[in-house]
């Protein structure tokens, strides 16, 4: 590829990078996509993404056949583009503190790629990142390698994502909101610019703001979904001990509420994912280290933790010890719609089963092969829900899966020992289920 004056590089394909270089390669910007990962770069080349999301594998396809896309593990080929985005994990270490290691090691081979460069490239970190990083890590270490002054030469800008797994393409294609932290003017100009050119038929709200503000938004954002969660399982874990009381109604009812809204109000077996308890705790200690314990996000840390142990309960409480039973759960991503197992509830509550002496059988209509890289041999795993209920003395839905939801009540009437269920999601219809016992996340045990 010749140096397109428009082009735009991402450094680092997971998740992020991927999804929002394809998007952007579907709106004719030409994109160069680099990672270290040398089998990961081979599969994008022939079009093929490393992870499940809808509508990626189709668009990635038509990208590369257009020849809209390329991939490389040559990072000194982001010279070639204009806007250089950074994509790179930011994992967390024990004390739940991030390791910004990758995000030096990048931001360093970008400086040197664009030491030689005569061009104004303008520098985009879309890794999350704690408050302050873009400014004072990113900076230096760009200056330090690429020997140019950040504003007039090279532009610096914090752009935070806000993507959820399941509907990346689809929060890309249209986000809610663009953050864009800029260095400077030149720097928030430019990067205006280029998303003008991207949802050039959209109005997308645009917070133009400082970089350190921007990353602070990041968090902010995860922060209060996460705290969400953990207060509506709260409240359905107080309805669970209060005869016939229900956090559906109460949710539905508490969402009417436009200052409560009705979206994130699903009671569960507690949030997973890669962002969520990575984010918390990333904002957690770096809050400890300003002096400032965030006792709240603390707390909605040890709900979601303990969420686990409540839905373990409601077996226990439907077949008094679990020692020796078997237990089948259905769903073993941490959502539907995906094959993402990271931190996912269902490992919790299987781990739980497991102390507790039971046998588990699992399904999972997509997460099957990452999940036997994590969980314990004796986690019998099968290739369709019907053959994981085979035996059982219950049954806990820990995913919310359509597939799951369109299982009738002879299916699980026919395969198990016995007729006890647990609904970690609440997706099954009460109406079905006589002749079983039923406990749900949220429901009063006395309820009809
Ligand atoms: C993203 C963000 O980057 C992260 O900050 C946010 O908190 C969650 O979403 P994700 O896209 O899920 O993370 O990251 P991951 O799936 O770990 O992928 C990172 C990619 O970067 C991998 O493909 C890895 O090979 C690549 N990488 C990592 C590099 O190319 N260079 C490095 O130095 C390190
Ligand atoms: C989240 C944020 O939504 C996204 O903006 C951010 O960029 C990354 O983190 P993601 O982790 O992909 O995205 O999934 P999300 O749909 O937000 O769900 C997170 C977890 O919360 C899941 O385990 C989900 O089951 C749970 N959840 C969500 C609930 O239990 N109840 C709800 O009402 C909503």
């Amino acid at each position: 590829m010749r140096r397109e004056s428009d082009a735009v590089s991402f450094v680092g394909l997971g998740y992020v990078g991927l999804c929002t270089a394809t998007v952007m390669a579907s709106k004719g910007i030409k994109t160069i996509g680099v990672d270290v990962d040398e089998k990961r770069i081979e599969e994008l080349g022939k079009g093929h993404p490393p992870f499940h999301e809808p509508q990626l594998e189709q668009m990635l396809k038509a990208a590369v056949r257009k020849k809209r896309m390329e991939f490389t593990t040559d990072a000194s080929r982001v010279a070639q583009a204009n806007t250089i985005f950074l994509t790179v994990g930011t994992p967390s270490r024990d004390d739940g503190s991030m390791d910004l290691a990758y995000v030096k090691k990048a931001t360093q081979n970008v400086g040197s790629a664009i030491a030689e460069s005569p061009s104004y490239h303008l520098v985009v970190i879309k890794s999350t990142v704690i408050p302050g990083t873009t400014i004072d890590v990113v900076r230096p270490v760009l200056e330090a390698a690429s020997e140019k002054l950040i504003g007039p030469e090279v532009g610096l800008a914090s752009n935070p994502e806000f993507l959820a797994e399941g509907s990346a393409i689809k929060g890309t294609l249209q986000p809610d909101k663009i953050v864009i932290g800029a260095f400077d003017t030149k720097s928030g100009a430019t990067l205006t610019k280029l998303y003008r050119r991207i949802y050039s038929k959209i109005n997308i709200p645009t917070i133009v703001t400082d970089p350190t503000t921007a990353e602070t938004i990041k968090y902010a954002s995860n922060a209060f979904l996460a705290t969400r969660v953990s207060t509506i399982n709260t409240i359905a874990n107080i309805c669970q001990r209060v005869p016939n009381a229900d956090v559906e109604t109460v949710a539905k009812a508490i969402g009417l509420d436009p200052r409560i809204g009705r979206l994130y109000l699903k009671a569960g077996p507690g949030y997973g994912g890669s962002c969520f308890h990575k984010d918390l705790q990333a904002l957690i200690s770096f809050s400890r280290s300003l002096n400032y314990d965030p006792l709240l996000l603390a707390a909605v840390e040890k709900v979601n933790q303990r969420q686990a142990s409540e839905i373990v309960n409601l077996s226990k409480k439907l077949l008094g010890s679990l020692d020796n039973r078997r237990i089948a759960v259905l769903g073993l991503a941490f959502k539907k719609d995906t094959d993402d197992i990271r931190e996912a509830p269902s490992l919790r509550v299987i781990d739980e089963l497991l102390k507790n002496g039971a046998s588990v059988s699992a399904y999972d209509p997509m997460a099957l092969e990452n999940a036997r890289r994590v969980l314990p041999e004796k986690v019998e795993l099968l290739p369709d829900a019907i053959s994981c209920l085979k035996g059982a003395d219950c049954c806990i839905v820990m995913t919310e899966w359509d597939e799951f939801r369109r299982l009738r009540p002879n299916d699980y009437k026919s395969s198990m020992r016995a007729p006890n269920i647990v609904d970690a999601r609440r997706i099954i219809k009460r109406g079905d289920l006589n002749g079983f016992n039923y406990m749900a996340i949220g429901l009063g045990t006395s309820s009809p």
